[in-house]
């Protein structure tokens, strides 16, 4: 579904207004489901071996929600994402995308990968990674699409590098072109698996106020995977705690921090240091409940220098 489809009439000023038009038509679906998630099994079969990554999940997202998942490494949470994204067939339960059973990639949803080293061509321009996905949307003209393109390499601060090639790019370039082709594929939800791990801590945290930005900007539904806890109570206005595999949500925690964030701030408020100790301890019992990682230290660690 494209802008205008989600925007609803164009008939004023700010219905013209991208931005304002992505606001309005969020607060015209806030509170519908946009995403279910009704009882996910999936077990991985064959080569003699079998693994139950997922036994049990049921959460939901509302439209214009943005929800980061924690827990703890191999319980499940790439499973879960694939499932999601119609890429991988669950053994039992649904995913339902505004309602609807999805049962293959749905054309509303878009998907950044961790390993943006292998999600963009080398031998494409950024510009024409950019673009690769819209040519599937055979309604969109090649003017739309060429506006699409450069607002969203503007709006990951990357008009400049559109002739360049990924190659050319610094690691975190590259990240931002890979959410800038997801942004100008104008998903209605938006799925990230550890996206920001294999950059350095100055530009994740770039990163992180850029994903709030567009999703405050665009009312996209954004579902958010990620190791790091401070991240996820930083990112989201829910955080969904899962347990060791074989996986079920063990908890679903609102954060209860103001809208507006940022890195100096909100890392030093009271609350969120409650917050994330909160999450710490909760993964912490999940990991022992499973017998895991006698490795692990018990006591919560310093929490990551904001904006280092
Ligand atoms: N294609 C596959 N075939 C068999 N088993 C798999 C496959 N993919 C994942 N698994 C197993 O399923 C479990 C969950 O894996 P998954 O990658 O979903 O976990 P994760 O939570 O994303 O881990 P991480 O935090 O390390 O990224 C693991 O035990 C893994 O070995
Ligand atoms: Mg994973």
């Amino acid at each position: 579904m494209n802008a205008e489809a989600r925007g609803g009439g164009a008939g004023n000023a700010e219905a013209r207004n991208p931005e304002a038009r992505n606001a309005q038509a969020r607060n015209g679906r806030r509170g519908q489901h946009m995403l279910d998630v009704r009882g996910l099994r999936k077990v991985y079969e064959g080569h003699g071996r079998r693994v139950e990554a997922v036994r049990d999940l049921t959460f939901s997202l509302e439209a214009g929600e943005l929800v980061c998942l924690v827990g703890p490494s191999g319980c499940g949470k790439t499973t879960l994402l694939k499932c999601i994204a119609g890429l991988l067939a669950p053994t039992g339960g649904d995913v339902l995308l505004q309602g609807g059973p999805v049962t293959g990639p749905p054309p509303g949803m878009a998907v950044v990968f961790q390993e943006y080293g292998r999600s963009l061509f080398p031998w494409m321009s950024v510009r024409d990674n950019v673009e690769l996905p819209l040519r599937q949307k055979k309604h969109l003209s090649k003017d739309r699409r060429r506006e699409l393109v450069a607002s969203s390499l503007r709006a990951v601060g990357l008009d400049d590098a559109a002739g360049a090639y990924p190659w050319q790019l610094s690691g975190g370039m590259q990240q931002r072109v890979a959410i800038a082709r997801a942004v100008a594929y104008e998903p209605e939800v938006l799925l990230m698996d550890e996206p920001f791990a294999a950059v350095d801590a100055q530009t994740r945290a770039d990163l992180e106020d850029l994903i709030r930005d567009l999703w405050q900007q665009l009312g996209v539904t954004v579902l958010f995977v990620t190791h790091d806890i401070d991240e996820a109570v930083y990112l989201g206005q829910r955080v969904l705690i899962l347990s060791a595999s074989p996986t079920v949500v063990q908890e679903q925690l609102t954060i209860d921090l103001p809208d507006v964030r940022d890195q100096l701030h909100t890392r030093a408020d009271p609350r969120f240091t409650q917050l994330r100790t909160h999450v710490y301890e909760q993964i912490q019992a999940a990991k022992r409940a499973a017998g895991a990682d006698p490795a692990v230290p018990d006591e919560v660690p310093a929490a990551r220098a904001p904006g280092v």
